[in-house]
């Protein structure tokens, strides 16, 4: 099983491989794959859920799906991702609903789309045993502010008060930090400038590690963000399945005489 500190360790050194999962099953494929981070993130809301955002996305919900993703990770660091107003409103609750992933449903740390009001959250949780990855750049629990989902940090006042926040959640004790939509310079200088690994998503090469959205990553999504890659095509494989089996039970080809059994005790009744 790996632990924040072998991530941590991995800064500069060797790469991170980082994908979300939300369920069981992919879990299990993303585990076998050697993945070293699993992220249960609150992009189940709009990837999984059918919301528009992440915005809807509850503690009982993600709670949900981080438990079946733990359940069936045996080698991966499994990483619940905070919802939207979970953390950061009230100290208490924010801390609750943080340990409540790891006491109750199996996650190894949490993530919390940081800012200014996360940095003393970001050391309390920590001191506490609560490990945290910390997330800058575009954080999309946000949309309603950016009115969208525009890069960030493309100015140098906003580079370089990112380039301070990142220091400040390193110096709060955050064990990554992931960056999202940023210009890859921008993310090599965080980068360079941190000891713990940055992990990036629409963040260039130069981070220390790479995120991206399961369902994005092995084309099952029917629209990707212009910084992923399908490294597949799941949806295809999908619906010619289905199709098929359409086929196959409106021909009366499914099920044949293997899928079925006759019980000879039964004979008179037909
Ligand atoms: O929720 C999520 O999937 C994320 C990643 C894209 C970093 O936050």
């Amino acid at each position: 099983m790996a632990t924040v500190r072998d991530i941590r360790e991995k800064a500069g050194d060797e790469r991170i491989t980082m994908l979300t999962a939300y369920d069981a099953p992919t879990a299990g494929i993303v585990d076998d794959a050697g993945v070293d981070v699993i992220l249960v993130g609150d992009s189940v809301g709009n990837v999984v859920l059918g919301h528009e955002t992440t915005v809807p996305v509850s503690v009982d919900g993600i709670a949900h799906h981080v438990g079946a993703v733990s359940r069936a990770t045996e080698d991966a660091l499994v990483v619940a991702d905070m919802p939207f107003l979970s953390f950061g409103v009230d100290e208490k609750d924010s801390l609750e609903n943080a340990g409540r992933m790891l006491k109750e449903e199996g996650a190894e740390a949490v993530k919390l789309e940081s800012g200014p009001h996360t940095v003393e959250l970001t050391e309390k949780m920590v001191q506490l045993g609560i490990p945290v990855m910390a997330h800058l750049g575009l954080t999309p629990q946000h949309v309603n502010q950016y009115g969208g989902y525009p890069r960030q940090g493309t100015d140098q006042a906003a580079a370089e008060r990112m380039l301070e926040l990142a220091i400040e959640h390193e110096e709060a004790g955050a064990f990554s930090l992931v960056l999202e939509h940023v210009p890859s310079n921008l993310a090599a200088e965080i980068t360079d400038a941190l000891d713990i690994p940055t992990i990036g998503i629409g963040a260039g090469p130069h981070c220390d590690g790479q995120v991206l959205v399961f369902d994005d990553a092995v084309g099952i999504s029917e629209w990707t963000p212009t910084f992923s890659e399908q490294f597949g095509n799941v949806r295809a494989e999908m619906e010619s399945a289905v199709n098929d089996y359409v086929s196959a039970v409106e021909s009366g080809e499914f099920p044949a005489d293997e899928h079925s059994h006759e019980e000879s005790d039964l004979e008179e009744l037909y």
